[in-house]
């Protein structure tokens, strides 16, 4: 559903709604006290345990099923709709009429302001004389490949940007968040100076972010990247591949290098089936991302350490998308782009052509650091390499104990035993494996905020009834089981304590507790204490949300799907708007 409604309209509704009224449409309420009782739909029940609170207008279940909410979560859960469809549905049958919100994309505005900026440092760059020119022609660089990929200079100047930008009247702010601009007070300056620019345009031909090489080798950082922000996240994309994903399709085979200079380098020699990573390893998302135009990959990272464990790692990522990885390290320069400038395309494809099935290159890099001719070499190889080994179909396998056998000199049969003896081994060191590397154990014991919560609810039962809409907050397995005695004691007497709710746990799950609401210091107002807690933990899962949303919609932008673009900004808006309530940023 492309649209939604305002959190006004829908306070609204809720005002103009009886929940006891929508409820007993579907539930037989009978009045308890203040509230209603009845049995609870969502969950098999004999005995009644399912609340509806007319004046918090909400509904609870205290047998254990743990539904609660509002009377549109109520519809959601009730007729399997989603919030906008409860919405509707509810309007719809009390005849109230209910505005829909607008849907706007602002994220247009956003590439626009950077395909605007793009414009500004191409033009710089081919249209005056400029030190970033003849930084990119000392290092061989023509001018198709600088109109090619759009590389732009941005002067050496605290203001050139600003002052263009200026006179559109664009909004600093956006300028600031993509990155483009500092802001120190109240005073705006250039974020890119004197440095090339190398555009990031993703798939869907959007300019996403920019990197900016310094034009000497001393200059701090040598590669300035845009910020992250709400539609630049390097981890979703590869640089070039928008220029090169139909030479990728047609060879069937992607190269995939390190930096901006390898990939633009590789396709003036004609090499152009090829993208960068940017310096990264390569990441879940660009591995899926590669692997929907091939799945042939040749990893070429540079030769230094840190190629050859971003090449180790590459492997798994890409093998996880059921990708044919092979890999290679140039032999002469540091990266493909000295490479191929020192020895023309020809070699470099000849290297492609040696390239390493990735089997062979984690074999060969088990050896470093070993001399496999020593009796000691051999033993410490054969127990790096046997887990590898273990993992292969038994036709790979045996190609491969044969290859190993005759490589370093042991027998195929001693090998074959050696990684039966592995299979036992690697389920028993997983069984033994410490749960916590670092000897610490904070994901098991309850938190301060969770203990905040429970002495709250101890020391004034009656909060329970407002906690029921936020027992998310509650993740540590003791604390839930807590509040899920705690609640079965509310449910059925409207009262709690803590000797009642240690009754039922384990002696050391009491003692956990114990230690843990002792640590919690409250003064009076434990109700506000409550309400900051709810607070508190609402916006750190607000903030999880518009992360994951965030990154869910770069991914979005790169398939071009504007549906999913659309449901997924709306999405965003509202979790904003309710970190606004909450009191959260913007
Ligand atoms: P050149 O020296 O221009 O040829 O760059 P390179 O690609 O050989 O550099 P290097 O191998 O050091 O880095 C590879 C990639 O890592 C670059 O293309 C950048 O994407 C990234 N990178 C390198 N240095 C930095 C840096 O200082 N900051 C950031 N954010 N990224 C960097
Ligand atoms: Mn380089």
């Amino acid at each position: 559903m492309s649209f939604s409604f305002s959190k006004e309209a829908v306070e609204e509704l809720k005002n103009r709604i009886d929940i006891v009224d929508v409820i007993g449409r579907t539930v037989q309420l009978k009045r308890a006290g203040a509230n209603y009782k009845g049995l609870c739909p969502f969950h098999n029940e004999k005995t009644p345990s399912f609340i509806v609170s007319p004046q918090k207008q909400i509904f609870t279940c205290f047998g254990g099923c743990g539904a609660s909410g509002d009377v549109v979560s109520f519809v959601e859960k009730y007729y399997n709709l989603d919030f906008n469809e409860a919405v509707q549905k509810l309007a719809d049958e009390y005849g109230i009429e209910i505005k829909k919100k607008e849907y706007k994309d602002d994220r247009e505005k956003y590439y626009e302001i950077n395909r605007e900026a793009a414009r500004f440092f191409y033009r710089n760059m081919t249209e005056t004389v400029n030190p970033g020119y003849t930084y990119m022609k000392n290092r061989g660089i023509e001018d198709r490949t600088i109109k090619k990929f759009g590389l732009g200079y941005a002067p050496d100047s605290w203001d050139a940007l600003y002052n263009y930008f200026k006179e559109k009247k664009t909004d600093e702010k956006i300028l600031v968040e993509l990155g483009l601009l500092s802001q120190k007070g109240d005073r705006y300056y250039d974020k890119f100076r004197n440095r090339v620019i190398f555009p990031i345009i993703n798939t869907a031909g959007k300019v996403i972010g920019f990197g900016g090489r310094a034009l000497d080798n001393q200059s701090m950082p040598k590669y300035l990247n845009s910020p992250e922000n709400r539609i630049f996240q390097k981890k979703n994309n590869l640089y070039g591949l928008n220029s090169t994903r139909q030479d990728i399709g047609k060879e069937g085979m992607a190269i995939i290098v390190e930096g901006y200079m390898d990939a633009i380098s590789l396709y003036q020699s004609d090499v152009r089936n090829v993208a960068a990573s940017l310096g990264t390893a390569l990441t879940e998302n660009q591995a899926k991302l590669i692997s929907r135009y091939t799945k042939n990959v040749v990893l070429s990272y540079d030769s230094d350490e840190a190629g050859r464990k971003a090449a180790l790692r590459g492997i798994e990522v890409l093998k996880e998308e059921n990708c044919k990885v092979k890999v290679l390290h140039v032999t002469d320069g540091k990266d493909p782009d000295e490479y191929v400038r020192n020895n023309g395309r020809a070699a470099f494809l000849q290297l492609i052509d040696k390239a390493m099935p990735y089997t062979d290159y984690k074999l060969e890099a088990a050896k470093r650091g070993l001399d496999v001719n020593s009796e000691e070499g051999k033993l410490d190889y054969m127990k790096r390499i046997s887990p590898l080994l273990s993992q292969l179909s038994p036709v790979e396998a045996d190609i491969y104990i044969r290859k190993i056998s005759r490589d370093v000199g042991i027998s195929e049969g001693a090998i074959k035993m050696e990684i039966s003896g592995n299979n036992i081994s690697a389920g028993e060191s997983r069984r033994y494996r410490p749960q916590h590397e670092n000897g610490s154990d904070d994901s098991e014991s309850i938190s301060p905020l969770e203990a905040a919560i429970i002495k709250c609810l101890l020391t004034d039962p009656a909060l329970s009834e407002e906690f029921l809409e936020y027992t998310g907050a509650v993740e540590n397995p003791l604390a839930v089981k807590v509040i899920d005695i705690a609640f079965e004691f509310y449910g059925m007497t409207g009262d709690f304590n803590l000797a009642d709710i240690c009754d039922r746990l384990e002696p050391s799950e009491s003692e956990a507790l114990e230690q843990a609401i002792d640590k919690v210091i409250i003064t009076g107002n434990e109700e506000g204490v409550f309400r900051q807690c709810i607070h508190r933990w609402k916006l750190n899962s607000l903030e999880k949300q518009e992360k994951e949303i965030i990154d869910r919609l770069s991914l979005a932008d790169e398939e071009n799907n504007r549906e999913t673009v659309k449901e997924l900004t709306i999405k965003l808006m509202e979790i904003q708007e309710e970190m606004k309530m909450h009191g959260g940023k913007m």
